[in-house]
């Protein structure tokens, strides 16, 4: 099982990702507007994991990461999560942001620190996520958003 395959989303992959996204109650938007930036899991044909970056200017948005179940803890996330950083890394991304509600521990183990939604930069503010988060009080008391400094890691070395 652990031998899925990491692959570039394409088209015919969407409705597998929503499918996957929304099981587990992550929003479900704009995966074609994204698509360069999607990539997924693939065994024996199946989407069993997917995750994406949103590109605004040298930051990002991390999002949609998700393992089916039945292949959950085989480090499936953690091939997602960090083909992802190194992919934003390449690309030049200074910053990268999530929103998470029940994942922050795991999002810790990459680097990723607690942050408030102050600290976003504007250009992230125009995502799907942040202007919903931001304007629902409710909503956002329950999530956590979350920042990987990647200048502040090239510097540590
Ligand atoms: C979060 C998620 C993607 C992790 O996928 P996974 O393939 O099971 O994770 P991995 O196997 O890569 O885990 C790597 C390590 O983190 C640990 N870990 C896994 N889930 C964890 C969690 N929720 N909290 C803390 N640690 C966790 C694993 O035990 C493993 O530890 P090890 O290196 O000591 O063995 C998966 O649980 C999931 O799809 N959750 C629902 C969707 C979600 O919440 N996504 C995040 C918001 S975008």
């Amino acid at each position: 099982m652990a031998e899925a395959k990491l692959r570039h989303a394409a088209s015919k992959d969407i409705s597998a990702i929503e499918a996957l996204l929304s099981a587990q109650h992550l929003p479900v938007y704009s995966l074609q507007e994204f698509l360069d930036t999607f990539w997924v899991l693939e065994d024996g044909g199946r989407i069993v994991g997917s995750t994406g970056l949103e590109l605004y200017d040298d930051c990002s948005l991390l999002r949609s990461v998700v393992v089916e179940e039945s292949y959950r803890r085989q480090h499936l996330g953690q091939r997602l999560v960090l083909n992802a950083i190194e992919e934003a890394r390449r690309r030049g991304v200074r910053r990268i942001y999530l929103f998470t509600m029940e994942a922050t521990d795991y999002f810790s183990r990459f680097g990723f620190r607690r942050c408030a939604l102050e600290d976003f930069e504007l250009a992230v503010r125009q995502s799907f996520q942040y202007r919903g988060i931001s304007s629902i009080p409710e909503l956002a008391s329950r999530i956590t958003p979350m920042l990987l400094d990647l200048a502040e890691d090239a510097e540590q070395g």
